[in-house]
């Protein structure tokens, strides 16, 4: 007699088989709000993940909650622009804001914008939506010309978004950084809001 006789074979439960109807995509939800003093943190959050991870700023060393801070409250002093992206729980999925271009008095009217997302809420529309409040309120402001200042290499998605919104490239200059051992440059890019 065969051993598999007198021990007869185990059955394997079965499997769930795959269904043929795809499970439905979670919908992709958010509001977007003027960012208030509590959003800081979280603010941070989100930018130390790209000074971390990616050239897209060229930062090296994480931004401190007083440095965030500041700048934050020279955007409110202003009457800037700085808006979240929030989930239905509250959670900041993203921002986006505009600072002086130089300090300069002549420069008044001119401001570069700043946009980061979450990195699991990237390619997904918010990115637009952001750009888009943003601008609207910048112009709200006072502002004529808004100057964007973009790597070069790893930022395709901001040159991308920057073109959609009527961009357009007025410059590049190579080589101005240097970030995880290689060089780098940056792409500038302007838009008018007259
Ligand atoms: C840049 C950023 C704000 C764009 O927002 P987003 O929500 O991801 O972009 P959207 O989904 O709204 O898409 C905007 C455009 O970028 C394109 N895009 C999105 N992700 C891309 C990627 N990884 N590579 C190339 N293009 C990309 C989209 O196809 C779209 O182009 P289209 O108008 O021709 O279709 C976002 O990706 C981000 O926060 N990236 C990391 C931080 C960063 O780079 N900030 C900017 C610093 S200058």
């Amino acid at each position: 007699m065969l051993e598999e006789e007198y021990n007869p074979r185990r059955r394997v439960p079965r499997r769930p088989r795959p269904s043929s109807v795809p499970p439905l995509e979670e919908e992709f939800r958010y509001e977007l709000r003027a960012a208030t003093e509590r959003d800081i943190p979280y603010l941070l959050e989100i930018y130390n993940h790209y000074v971390a991870n990616s050239t897209v700023t060229f930062d090296e060393d994480p931004l401190t909650l007083k440095e965030m801070r500041e700048k934050f409250r020279l955007v409110a002093k202003l009457g800037y622009p700085w808006i979240v992206a929030v989930s239905p729980s509250g959670q900041v999925l993203g921002y986006s804001y505009v600072t002086p271009w130089k300090a300069k008095a002549a420069y008044r009217f001119t401001v570069e914008n700043s946009i980061y997302l979450g990195p699991a809420t990237t390619g997904k529309g918010l990115g637009t939506a952001l750009m888009a409040a943003t601008l609207e309120q910048a112009k709200a402001a006072g502002i004529k010309e808004v100057v964007a200042v973009i790597a070069d290499r790893g930022a395709e998605a901001s040159i991308k978004l920057h073109e959609r919104f009527g961009f357009r490239q007025i410059g590049h200059m190579g080589k101005v950084g240097f970030k995880f051992d290689r060089w780098l440059g940056t792409v500038l890019m302007q838009r008018s809001l007259k």
